[in-house]
């Protein structure tokens, strides 16, 4: 059957829900980029989504029906990127945003779309975790407010676009190994893939790998530990503030999918997130952000582990985009070089 409409709308047949207003800014249809480097591997580059992260995909579902259902005010808590969709969003439905952000621990550049599309914000003493209490707080409390995290399940929906666009470019991959923080993404990845398997498109599902940071990684400490119960972690730390997430809300949904799909989770410290990170921007010329970056050397380790091999077909959801954070190598790099020795330099750059 042929698609009409554009992006994540392309689906709406896919989507449950009656939308009478329909609030969009274009997003999905993002490029699924194939490696320089690798063999069989592809980029999902969902960091040129209209706010530059794939959170745009289930914000224009969220929104819609928002808007559809009357309400007048939204509500999210965010380590930065679910903030800046649901300000935009907001702002084109012309809707008021309240964010609960963690204090100091946003990137820059998702602060600024934040203020720049006028969102109301409340500084939390605190991390993601308590941000997301007030939010459930508040909206138990006052129903007046339309809460957009990733418990509510149309943000889901349009997330599940993702498994759409890689089925409909390259078949049905082995493994799609994506960053996880809250763990709705990789959950909402899964639903698209159970569906076309559901549909008859597909055979078998690909692995659905996890992927978190080490200093916050209470799905990976589960599965990987084989244990009973999860933990969750009281204080997360780790570079990928977008990831910074010690009590996953959707961390039963994600394990489902993990398990469901013969999957796996990983851990992958601060110091190789931003060698990643660095890799994918010189030498595949993909500019992601931390949380981002984590994929690539989430797929060196299990290469090296023998859990994947250079044959098997799989894509790394590159979740947002480089200019979101933009902290972190002003510190780290020395990247101004003395113009006097322009000619030196040149002439060691061509051996
Ligand atoms: N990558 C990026 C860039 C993110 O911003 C997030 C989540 C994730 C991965 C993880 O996705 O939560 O579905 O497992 N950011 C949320 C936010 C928490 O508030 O912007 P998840």
């Amino acid at each position: 059957k042929r698609l009409k409409g554009k992006g994540v709308w392309r689906y709406k047949d896919f989507i449950p829900g009656n939308y009478k207003k329909i609030v969009s800014l274009n997003e999905g249809n993002t490029p699924l980029i194939k490696s320089r480097k690798f063999e069989n591997l592809y980029f999902k580059f969902e960091g040129l989504n209209p706010t530059g992260s794939f959170k745009d995909r289930g914000m224009t579902i969220a929104i819609s029906s928002a808007a559809t259902l009357g309400y007048k005010i939204v509500v999210a808590a965010s380590t930065g990127n679910t903030a800046a969709s649901a300000s935009a969003y907001s702002a084109r439905a012309g809707l008021k945003t309240i964010l609960f952000l963690p204090k100091g621990k946003v990137a820059k550049g998702k602060l600024f779309q934040s203020i720049l599309h006028g969102a109301h914000i409340v500084e939390i003493n605190g991390n993601f975790d308590e941000a997301l209490d007030k939010v459930k707080k508040l909206f138990n409390k006052n129903k007046d407010v339309y809460p957009v995290n990733s418990f509510n399940p149309w943000r889901l929906e349009g997330q599940k676009t993702i498994a759409f666009e890689i089925f409909e470019e390259i078949g049905n991959p082995d493994f799609v190994i994506v960053p996880t923080g809250n763990a709705g993404n990789i959950y909402a990845i899964w639903k698209g893939f159970k569906e076309l398997e559901k549909s008859g498109l597909i055979e078998k599902i690909p692995k659905m790998i996890a992927v978190q940071s080490s200093g916050s990684s209470p799905i990976a400490d589960y599965i990987i530990g084989k244990k009973k119960k999860i933990e969750f972690v009281e204080n997360p730390e780790t570079i990928a503030t977008a990831i910074r997430i010690g009590k996953p809300v959707n961390y039963m949904k994600a394990i489902k999918a993990i398990e469901d799909s013969n999957g796996y989770a990983i851990k992958v410290d601060d110091k190789e997130i931003i060698e990643g990170q660095k890799e994918l921007a010189r030498e595949e010329g993909i500019g992601v952000e931390p949380a981002s970056a984590s994929t690539i050397a989430a797929y060196h380790k299990l290469l090296n582990n023998g859990y994947l091999n250079k044959y098997d077909k799989g894509v790394l959801i590159l979740t947002g985009h480089a200019l979101k954070d933009p902290n972190i190598l002003f510190e780290e790099d020395s990247y101004s070089i003395s113009s006097n020795d322009i000619e030196v330099f040149i002439n060691k750059l061509k051996i």
